[in-house]
């Protein structure tokens, strides 16, 4: 039997998730969303293209939730996108019910499965799963670092005019205008970029990264990121199916690791078949640890209104 991994919410970055999972040929994947035909026309396009990317897999696309049930891997892209005129309380509240509804019939179906959160406001979101699915937190992780991660990799071999796949880096925190770009850990083929480009130019690559969601969708207009958000959680699928210990950045349960507490915030990880195999507590210097650290107490912030909604809700 083969792995099975549903991909939950068939817009555009459930999309870039599924196929992407599928190129990889790491196990058979379950499309899922609520708009009927949608996962299945989807799901049916990739599968047809499969003789010529030379994939193997399945995917299949379906309205039912029963379709995920012993789902080895689940990973929650569905959602609303902001629009204009609604407000960020209202985005809050339209994804919070809906990651809430998704987590329950995941907890019922696939009770064992490791779940990777997409859906905006990120870590929110993932606290919102946790909640509801009780797993214990080496399963349950939302992607953002990995996506920040490949921005600022991007954007350090335009600079350098080098292969993005030389570039190394990393970006811990929130997903959003605070999270922490770690320029001293970001290096070219072993070289630190700090030896490369002059420490001007690094902040603004640096404020760049920050503002990486924000060019897309001001480029777009009509929408947000989707091929490095889909790319990047198919990153971490493959890692956990394939048990391959792979180190990037994920949206964790921080229990002491930098001085945080009952926050979900960006660090660096091993990941692995169980998950989190472990979290990579590293020794920040003073500037990087309080970025870090008033990035999760915004974190913290969100998740008291995560709290009251749950009340407020029933
Ligand atoms: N179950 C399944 N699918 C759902 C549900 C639900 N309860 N509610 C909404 N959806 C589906 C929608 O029908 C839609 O097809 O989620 C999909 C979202 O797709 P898009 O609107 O294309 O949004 P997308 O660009 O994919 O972004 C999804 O990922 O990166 C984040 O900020 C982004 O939160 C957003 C999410």
């Amino acid at each position: 039997m083969r792995p099975k991994i549903s991909v939950i919410g068939a817009g555009h970055v459930g999309a870039e998730v599924a196929l992407h999972t599928a190129m990889r040929d790491v196990g058979d994947v379950v499309l899922v969303d609520i708009v009927e035909g949608l996962p299945q026309g989807k799901a049916l396009d990739m599968f047809e293209a499969a003789p010529l990317l030379g994939y193997s897999v399945r995917v299949t696309g379906t309205n039912s939730y029963d379709d995920i049930r012993d789902s080895d891997v689940v990973v929650i892209t569905a959602g609303v996108a902001r629009k204009p005129g609604m407000s960020r309380e209202d985005l809050l509240l339209t994804n919070f019910r809906i990651i809430r509804s998704i987590s329950e019939q995941v907890k019922e179906k696939a009770p064992n499965a490791i779940v990777i959160l997409v859906t905006n406001p990120l870590d929110a979101m993932v606290y919102t799963a946790y909640r509801v699915l009780g797993f214990p937190r080496e399963r349950v992780m939302g992607m953002a670092g990995a996506l920040d991660s490949t921005r600022f990799r991007a954007f350090i071999a335009m600079e350098l005019d080098v292969s993005p796949r030389d570039v190394t880096a990393m970006v811990l925190g929130t997903h959003g205008d605070l999270m922490v770009p770690l320029p001293r850990f970001a290096s070219v083929g072993g070289i630190p970029i700090t030896e490369l480009i002059p420490e001007k130019r690094i902040e603004e690559i640096v404020e760049r990264t920050r503002k990486g969601g924000g060019e897309i969708v001001a480029l777009l207009k009509t929408g947000s990121a989707y091929y490095a958000p889909g790319t990047a959680a198919a990153d971490m699928v493959e890692a956990v199916v394939r048990d391959l210990h792979r180190v990037m950045p994920a949206s964790v349960w921080l229990q002491g690791e930098y001085g945080i507490q009952d926050v979900f915030v960006g660090v660096p990880v091993v990941l692995g078949s169980e998950g989190i195999h472990k979290i990579l507590d590293l020794p920040l210097q003073d500037h990087e640890l309080a970025d870090l650290q008033r990035s999760a107490e915004h974190v913290r912030e969100l998740q008291r209104e995560v709290d009251e909604l749950f009340e407020r809700e029933g």
